[in-house]
């Protein structure tokens, strides 16, 4: 719920823009105070007229009008939360850069509140290098994400670069404004698979399929955690409120785990792959009429959760997983010592649990074994965060 939370709502240019209106209905439904900051680029979408009338206050747009009482410091102040939906490719770079030329631009600059952002722009737009370094700095100054989504365009296309919808949105910001027992802390979660080439087209991968992982950082989120979620390459949606960081490899996964450090807690649900192929051929491997199958040379891939057991800036709280086909609870004991975490939640992997929606899993802590009967992996996400809760507090 959001009683008496007051967020600064910023709509810049994009069709889209209609949904910002939508979002403040939801928002003021649940006891928010919303003000809205018009650019020159969402007043070609949406009128002054309509957001003033749905948010029940005076609409920002002018810098100078607002200037004789220092309107962007007072309103940059008096947010909680700022919110940029629909964020347009042009604000996104506006935002990375610090430009301060109009009253948005200013706000940013002057706020301490979170920033949440949801980009809406043409596919091509979004996969830009341009975009996607504009992207990464903003991530890498702790303004947080929600979306795009993978989904028709107005125009006659389709692919990432969908405004999320105002339910996604609303989410987000209770998730970012969420003061959990959780809150002020950073969690740092891995998920999926890793995919390791063989050549361009070839790789070889694992049946993960990101659910239990995805399950935790949501979980970790909803009580008031910073989650930075690591993903190898799932077909999930980004949990809301959470920064994703997507890799295919396991030296990506390693790489994108070290920059997000410093984290207190650490959380390795994903299904990292043992061994990489040693070359990856640059070229299709071609197949030889009548000549014998290739022969793989396989290298040792990194293992991400020891390396982050014994990093300089290890976390406080490391949990790793075990996934068993016997002797499940034995192996987790050795696991904890030979890899130096703290907790290993381990499970038996040999029945349907792999890409299942169900878990059954042991907790193992230096002070011992819990057994957790069989329950949905959204709830083994719930109860884990609990206990993490729990043991930070
Ligand atoms: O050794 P094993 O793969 O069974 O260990 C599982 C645990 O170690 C999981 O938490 C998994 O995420 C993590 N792991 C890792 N990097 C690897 C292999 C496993 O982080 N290369």
């Amino acid at each position: 719920m959001l009683q008496g939370r007051k967020i600064l709502l910023i709509v810049s240019g994009s069709v889209a823009a209609f949904k910002a209106l939508m979002l403040v209905r939801l928002l003021r439904a649940e006891g928010a105070t919303v003000r809205a900051v018009l650019t020159a680029g969402g007043a070609r979408f949406v009128t002054k007229e309509s957001l003033a009338a749905i948010t029940g206050e005076a609409v920002q747009d002018d810098l100078w009008a607002a200037e004789a009482e220092i309107g962007h410091i007072r309103l940059a102040r008096w947010a909680d939360a700022v919110v940029v939906a629909p964020a347009s490719a042009n604000r996104l770079a506006q935002m990375a850069h610090g430009l301060a030329e109009d009253l948005a631009g200013c706000i940013l600059l002057a706020t301490r509140a979170p920033v949440l952002v949801a980009p809406a722009m043409n596919p091509a737009m979004w996969a830009h290098p341009a975009t996607r370094a504009n992207i990464a700095t903003l991530a890498a100054r702790d303004v947080h994400f929600i979306g795009p989504e993978d989904g028709p365009m107005a125009e006659p296309e389709s692919g990432p670069g969908r405004l999320s919808e105002p339910e996604a949105i609303a989410y987000a910001i209770r998730t970012l404004l969420a003061s959990g027992p959780l809150s002020g802390r950073h969690a740092l979660v891995t998920s999926g698979p890793t995919h390791e080439p063989i050549d361009p087209v070839r790789y070889i991968a694992n049946r993960s399929s990101g659910k239990q992982g995805h399950a935790i950082a949501a979980a970790l989120a909803a009580l008031g955690a910073r989650v930075t979620l690591v993903s190898g390459p799932v077909a999930l949606p980004d949990p809301p409120g959470v920064t994703v960081r997507r890799v295919e490899t396991a030296r990506e996964m390693l790489a994108a785990c070290e920059a997000a450090l410093p984290a207190d807690i650490a959380i390795f649900a994903a299904a990292v792959a043992d061994w990489r192929v040693a070359r990856e051929a640059g070229q299709k491997l071609k197949k030889q009429p009548g000549a014998e199958a290739p022969t793989l040379d396989m290298a040792l891939n990194p293992d991400i959760l020891a390396t982050i057991s014994r990093h300089a800036s290890r976390p406080a709280l490391v949990v790793g997983f075990a996934a068993e086909t016997e002797k499940v609870v034995e192996h987790a004991r050795d696991k904890l010592a030979r890899k130096g975490c703290d907790w290993i939640v381990a499970n038996d992997v040999s029945g349907d649990v792999m890409g299942g929606a169900e878990n059954a899993v042991h907790l193992v802590t230096g002070s011992g074994v819990e057994d957790w009967p069989r329950m949905p992996k959204e709830e083994v996400a719930a109860r884990l965060a609990a206990r993490i809760a729990e043991h930070v507090a």
